[in-house]
């Protein structure tokens, strides 16, 4: 049994449906498939392509993303209501959304839900200050396609409603009957600050410093939640599988592997400070 892991899949781009789609129906038959969100805010394409990939794993792992939730065909009166109708979905075509465990490889996985902190949303945003930035934000889109209830008024306030969704599986009584040795987390969003940033070594591999394409727009402010580093930590993963940003990353940090792998955009693909892999990863073999 291997682990794949993908992110950011967006398959309204016929590059990535076709991608996506190809994949043999008999290589992976002992495998598991990650998808650590943002696939389509178009269900109808979401269903088509879970019935595509679902025959084709042993397991198939998937939280929602931010353009997962959007609600601009309004067809959902909110994006909580089209997060619950997502699930749904999930658990009636067999896309797991839940824990689960391997006894036999002594793994278990763990789907992570999440969302944002924006800055001055709460003391565990992800935001960093950047010079001459539009601290508006208005350039990105969920501030337009996204919609919730009236109770949950801030980008905080919607973090803790998915973060809080994870907490039954946090508990040392969930973790002393189920944890196996080797966990594996992931969610759409970041967990840390610091993977926002290349470093010096990763920029040696892009082969230099690239032009900032958005140079107001402050990604740090729309990345994730320290909140949910958090809960990682508490799950004790080995490896924590993320996406939402489009950069890849591997890197070890205090004793967890932190794993970016995004199939992005098709023009980013061809963008080398990207580094956007077109395959998705072997990650693990177990
Ligand atoms: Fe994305
Ligand atoms: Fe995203």
């Amino acid at each position: 049994m291997r682990i794949f892991a993908v992110s950011d899949i967006h398959i309204d781009y016929d590059d990535n449906w076709n991608y996506m789609t190809s994949l043999s129906a008999a290589y992976y038959a002992d495998d598991i498939l990650i998808i650590a969100g943002d696939i389509s805010d178009n269900m109808e394409k979401l269903k088509r392509l879970f019935a595509n990939l679902q025959p084709k794993f042993r397991d198939i792992f998937y939280v929602p993303g931010n353009h997962d939730l959007w609600v601009r065909l309004k067809e959902f009166p909110d994006s909580i209501a089209k997060f619950k109708a997502i699930l749904a979905l999930c658990l009636g075509v067999g896309i797991v959304i839940q824990p689960k465990h391997y006894i036999e490889h002594s793994l278990s996985i763990f789907p992570l839900f999440s969302w944002y902190i924006k800055h001055d949303e709460g003391p565990d945003s992800l935001y960093k200050p950047k010079v001459g930035e539009d601290k508006s934000l208005a350039m990105w889109a969920d501030n337009y396609f996204t919609r919730w209830p009236s109770d949950l008024t801030d980008s905080g306030m919607v973090n803790d409603y998915f973060l809080q969704l994870n907490e039954e599986y946090l508990e040392p009584e969930y973790q002393a009957q189920n944890l196996s040795q080797k966990v594996i987390s992931f969610s759409h969003f970041l967990p840390r600050q610091d993977l926002i940033f290349s470093t010096a070594t990763e920029r040696k591999q892009m082969g230099g410093d690239f032009p900032d394409p958005h140079p107001r727009f402050n990604f740090s402010s729309v990345a994730g939640s320290s909140s949910l580093d958090t809960q990682i930590r508490r799950l004790g993963c080995d490896i924590h599988i993320y996406g939402h940003q489009h950069r890849n990353r591997n890197r070890r940090i205090d004793g967890i592997q932190y794993i970016s792998n995004c199939l992005g955009y098709p023009q980013e693909r061809q963008s080398v400070n990207t580094v956007v892999s077109p395959v998705a990863a072997d990650i693990l073999q177990i």
